[in-house]
């Protein structure tokens, strides 16, 4: 057993066995409406859709005990405190647990013969989150102890919250009702919702104000009320709101006891505010405790838990993989870490705030890659979502928030690459469902809300867009960066208090990308395949001939000898060239530029990977971003030499980029370099948890560099385009099940000593059972295929026409 923790694949968890890793290791509640974050100390935080303007409970990021804030249970016993989570107290425990599976986490502490457990988790479809709490008495004498609970409120508007506290301190309100307790802050004006916390238990006693439950100067490992043994029933006036129920337990010897706490956002609707003044109209938060109160019903929700995502993930399951990490995560951790960036894009982690970005344009567009086989009715609305906050001319806001589903006018537009990324989902979300008509919806400009103009209109545009704005060298133009956020090559900053992309002038410049060429050809082919899918060889041979003029743009300009050209800075000088100092060669145009088809005759594309190789890679860690990293600020090139060298976008492995080499390998038949490649940044094969240090289950944004001084460090855990495209790396690129528009592809490329495995996909209503062998050792190429019996020419299996709903299918490799 890994020194802290392992995992436990049939029941889809990672099990912590001691609370101290070397950094908070997150998971994540909730896939509607309601989300929380929870670490193997029950630190985190919750919140109803937007973690900005309706956060529930408060976090304190950047604080030291890290990860200080969450959902914590108090024990008094004696004389002692602890808590089954070890934090806040810290009081040493006698066994800790931690299952972090899929929608819940399970914390077990035990200490003095007395066993907690919290099993924290959001039922289905509800705007709640239950922690089932069992006590249990180990211990062969009766047992007297008193169990507090423990949130702090969030007055919902989370920046507010942690700045303006002339204000903030002067708000707090709650009730108290039978021990429920009911935080309504800024209810009695523009609010129509408020947050329950409530215990399903009878109470012994109750605190709302921090002061009175913790106290002014002590902190919560030692929390006032609970070293006294008693909740002072105090009741929040402004200042800082919490929730703490008091719960005195007498235990049997050998007895335990199992009860509930509730927190829930509830939105009155139509309900009467007020059953009096100052009296809030409770129906729905009594409902709700009426309903949890049966502990059936809190078993029956967490059941619905289980089974949804066994559901969800029956959708694609790899059996028989002979690489553990791959088939784990490909079945379990890193589809769920698609369901997290699908629902929270970069918004809330251990890393983002919550209070900083929504819903980016690139980033959720991106995030549906490896979402849209889950549920591509979310998906499909997500497009138009996204879609509506583009402008008419082609740019598009390159952030928007989920509540308001507006554009934020901070950040604005500007950055060349988002317009494209939006034909990549749209193309998926066909190829999975076949439903073309996504197309028409009708879906307006962010400048032109309500307009008649339909998903399609966008692709045009977007399209459009990336033609008519290139530079001297044919190439796209960048704006304020690409992908690269960090590559401001319009922004010359020299004052510290400025944003490194947003200042500078990027109606007047000249630099160019060749990720936006490379990722152009990318989409551009996308849509030419969609074009004949739908019938329109018209339209299919325009995006064909704007293909065949970038690529030849892109053969022209952009190669540099032995690899592709990064870009073009604002004075035409080439970034990511052998002529440079630093930063000779970009991980990204070599991606895109051999994911859009350039360099395949004239065998530039596997130089480039070659060059990748040579140049980047790592296989303890994975892929920097460039070589050499930068070792001074450049003007000219901006936040990408901010970074200390080996960092970020400063030659850190992003391990975002390196998935697209990783389908690079798969188009030459490298199955043993892909696989290579594809473990050297997969969290589950990490050797060293105290190198590593982030979560063993999530991909890392990014990996500290050999160019660094703490190489091998992750971080920037969860909310990363990793998740998506590993998933189309292991799923698509490998395992070799790709969904095209008129049926499934089969086209593996593997390493030479797999011997086989096996895939069931379901897609467009059918059920596959895919058997892939391969007696030849050979990487790819599909030799034969045989559907239920029948062979089949080619690598389409295709859709069945006769109404069957399960589909066998028998693959050999090595054509
Ligand atoms: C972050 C951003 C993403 C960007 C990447 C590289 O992951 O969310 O949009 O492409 O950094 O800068
Ligand atoms: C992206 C990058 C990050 C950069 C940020 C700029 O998220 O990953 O390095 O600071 O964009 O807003």
């Amino acid at each position: 057993m890994a020194k802290y923790g392992y995992f436990d694949d049939a029941q889809r968890e990672f099990v912590i066995t001691r609370p101290d890793t070397p950094l908070p290791w997150l998971n994540y509640l909730g896939q509607d409406e309601y989300f929380g974050m929870v670490t193997q100390t029950s630190g985190g935080y919750s919140f109803w859709k937007d973690a900005k303007l309706r956060r529930l409970t408060r976090y304190r990021y950047n604080n030291n005990p890290m990860d200080n804030d969450g959902r914590f249970l108090f024990v008094k016993q004696g004389k002692s405190i602890w808590n089954p989570g070890w934090k806040p107290t810290r009081t040493k425990l006698d066994a800790f647990e931690c299952r972090h599976g899929l929608g819940y986490s399970q914390i077990t502490g035990k200490k003095d013969g007395i066993e907690v457990e919290q099993l924290m988790f959001v039922p289905p479809q509800e705007n709640l989150e239950v922690w089932k709490v069992t006590v249990r008495n180990k211990t062969k004498k009766a047992q007297k102890l008193s169990l507090f609970s423990y949130v702090e409120f969030c007055l919902f508007e989370a920046l507010n919250d942690m700045t303006n506290y002339q204000r903030t301190y002067s708000i707090g309100e709650v009730e108290i009702e039978n021990g429920a307790i009911y935080h309504k802050t800024e209810y009695r004006e523009r609010r129509n919702h408020y947050t329950l916390f409530g215990c399903t238990r009878k109470v012994a006693g109750y605190d709302t104000a921090r002061d009175a439950f913790v106290g002014v100067h002590n902190g919560l490992g030692d929390p006032k009320a609970v070293l006294a043994g008693k909740c002072t029933n105090s009741r929040a006036y402004g200042w800082n709101p919490i929730g703490a129920h008091q719960v005195d337990l007498t235990l049997k010897p050998g007895a335990e006891e199992t009860f509930a706490f509730v927190l829930a956002y509830v939105e009155q609707g139509d309900l009467p505010k007020f059953d009096a003044p100052f009296v809030i109209n409770k129906t729905k938060g009594k409902e709700i405790m009426a309903k949890y109160s049966d502990l059936a019903a809190v078993d029956a929700a967490f059941a619905a838990v289980k089974q949804r995502w066994e559901d969800l993930l029956s959708i694609y399951q790899a059996t028989k993989v002979p690489n553990e990490h791959l088939q784990r995560m490909v079945n379990t951790w890193n589809q769920a870490q698609c369901m997290a960036t699908f629902n929270l894009s970069r918004s809330a982690s251990g890393y983002e705030t919550g209070i900083g970005r929504g819903m980016g344009y690139r980033d959720s567009n991106q995030d549906i890659l490896g979402f849209v086989h889950l549920l591509p009715e979310r998906a499909r609305q997500r497009i138009v979502d996204i879609a509506s906050t583009q402008l008419s001319d082609g740019t598009c806001f390159h952030q928007y928030q989920p509540l308001t589903k507006k554009g934020n006018a901070d950040i604005g537009g500007g950055f060349n690459d988002d317009p494209l990324w939006l034909i990549l989902s749209t193309c998926a979300y066909i190829r999975e469902t076949g439903d073309a008509s996504i197309l028409q919806e009708p879906c307006g400009y962010a400048d032109k809300p309500g307009s008649k103009d339909n998903l399609l209109h966008h692709i045009e545009t977007s399209i459009a867009y990336t033609l008519n704005n290139r530079g001297p060298h044919g190439l796209p133009l960048i704006g304020h960066a690409d992908w690269n956020d960090c590559l401001n090559l319009n922004c010359f900053s020299k004052e510290p208090n400025e944003s490194f992309q947003c200042v500078g002038d990027i109606a007047g410049s000249k630099a160019e990308s060749v990720m936006i060429a490379g990722l152009f050809l990318y989409a551009a082919r996308d849509l030419v395949g969609l074009y004949q899918f739908m019938g329109q060889s018209a339209d299919a041979a325009r995006v064909q001939g704007h293909y065949d003029d970038m690529l030849k743009t892109v053969e022209e300009q952009a190669w540099d000898g032995a690899w592709y050209t990064r870009a073009f800075d604002a004075a035409s000088n080439p970034v990511g060239s052998k002529s440079c100092k630093e930063g000779k060669i970009y991980i990204e145009s070599q991606a895109w530029c051999v994911l859009g088809g350039a360099g395949q005759t004239n065998g530039r594309a596997k130089k480039a990977l070659q060059a990748v190789d040579k140049y980047l890679y790592d296989a303890r860690y994975g892929c920097a971003l460039q070589y050499p990293p930068y070792s001074e600020y450049h003007l000219e090139l901006g936040e990408v030499s901010s970074y200390p060298p080996g960092y970020k976008e400063n030659a850190g492995v992003f391990s975002h980029n390196n998935t697209w080499i990783h389908i690079g390998w798969t188009m030459f038949g490298e199955g043993d370099k892909a696989l290579e490649y594809y473990l050297s940044i997969c969290p589950s094969a990490k050797p060293d948890h105290d190198v590593y240090r982030s979560e063993p289950y999530s991909y890392a944004q990014m990996t500290a560099s050999q160019f660094s001084p703490t190489p091998g460090e992750g971080k920037n855990s969860w909310l990363t385009g990793t998740g998506a495209w590993s998933f189309v790396v292991a799923s698509q690129s490998i395992l070799g099940v790709k969904p095209d528009f008129t049926g499934l592809r089969i086209d593996p490329c593997v390493p030479k000593k797999w011997k086989g495995y096996s895939v069931q996909r379901k897609f467009r209503g059918v059920t596959y059972t895919i058997s892939v062998k391969n007696p030849k050792g050979k990487c790819n190429g599909v030799k034969s295929l045989v559907v239920d019996g029948q062979k089949v020419a080619g690598n389409l299996i295709p859709l069945p026409t006769d109404g069957r709903t399960e589909v066998k299918v028998e693959v050999t490799l090595g054509a």
